[in-house]
């Protein structure tokens, strides 16, 4: 378990803006000096109060020309739904940041990122990072249809200084918006004519296992974020076990070596109560 900091003390904030992002996903902004310092992947869990405590990527955003933090929500069950109804104004509790986060080894020159839905929050985020630190960096955003798109103008003013060739394609399930198919094969398509050192990945599961496999089959190192039910993020409860590991702890970030180990990974996940449960593949 992680020695406690301050940071594990719940922490009110202010909502200082809302911006809708579709018409079921708002990025809440707020002030808050450790979010604002975190790296791309980690992650706070954040109070709703009087409804739910949820695990949430950190965003950055910009409020009255400063730096803030922010959390991008899509509105699901309960917890999700509270957040996403919160208004300019009104408190949240939040601590953290917690977990590891992507690493960006020496000498990477080219670099694929391939997300899905809210996994794209850490992956914009490590974008705007790659972009800044000058390297090549080609971004998959994928969603299930159109409206679903999120943060298009905000990888577009990322590539208005684009010297280096940097490019964002878009892929939707029902063809609506980009390339009509999965993240995935898409990927492949552009790793059939393009050379990459490295891939980035957050969204869901079976998504995250495809991209693993194009790793194998292209040699190409992964990184990718890891989703569990989590209820203290701090080492204690064991509900966002994955084999022997402890994502909240250990991850959420995984290379593609503690992937290869993870034999769960793209297959089983636990509920609430512990149980477990099969990912459906589609295909
Ligand atoms: C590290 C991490 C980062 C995340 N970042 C984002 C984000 O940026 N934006 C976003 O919209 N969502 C994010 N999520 C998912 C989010 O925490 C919730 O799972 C989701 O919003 C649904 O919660 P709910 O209470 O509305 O739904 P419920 O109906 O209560 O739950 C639906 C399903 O969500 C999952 N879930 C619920 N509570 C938790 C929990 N405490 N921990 C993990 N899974 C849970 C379970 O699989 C559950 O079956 C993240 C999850 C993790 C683990
Ligand atoms: S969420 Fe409790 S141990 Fe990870």
């Amino acid at each position: 378990m992680a020695d406690h900091t301050d940071t594990d003390i719940l922490r009110l904030v202010r909502i200082r803006k809302a911006i809708e992002e579709t018409a079921t996903t708002r990025t809440i902004v707020f002030d808050d000096e450790y979010s604002v310092a975190s790296m791309p992947g980690q992650f706070l869990m954040v109070w709703i109060p009087q409804i739910e405590e949820l695990p949430m990527s950190i965003g950055i955003e910009s409020f009255e020309n400063l730096k803030c933090a922010a959390v991008t929500v899509r509105k699901y069950g309960l917890g999700s739904t509270a957040l996403y109804h919160k208004q300019v104004g009104e408190h949240i509790g939040i601590r953290g940041p917690y977990g590891n986060h992507f690493s960006i080894p020496e000498n990477l020159r080219n670099v694929l990122l391939i997300g899905g839905g809210t996994g794209l929050v850490p992956l914009v985020r490590l974008f705007s990072d790659l972009v800044h630190d000058r390297i090549q960096t080609s971004l998959i955003m994928g969603a299930r249809t159109k409206e679903e798109v999120i943060f298009q103008h905000k990888v577009q003013n990322l590539l208005a200084d684009n010297k280096l060739n940097n490019c964002v394609a878009f892929s939707t399930d029902d063809g609506t918006y980009g390339f009509k198919g999965s993240t995935v094969d898409l990927a492949e398509s552009i790793l059939a004519s393009k050379k990459f050192d490295m891939m980035y990945t957050c969204g869901p599961e079976l998504m995250m296992k495809g991209v693993q496999k194009l790793g194998e089959r292209f040699s190409i190192p992964v990184e990718a974020s890891l989703e569990r039910y989590m209820k203290c993020a701090i080492g204690i409860c064991g509900s966002c076990c994955i084999n022997d590991k402890l994502v909240c702890q250990d991850g959420t970030i995984f290379d593609s070596n503690s992937l290869r180990q993870l034999t769960e990974f793209g297959v089983s996940y636990r509920d609430k109560s512990g149980r477990s449960s099969y990912f459906i593949s589609q295909k």
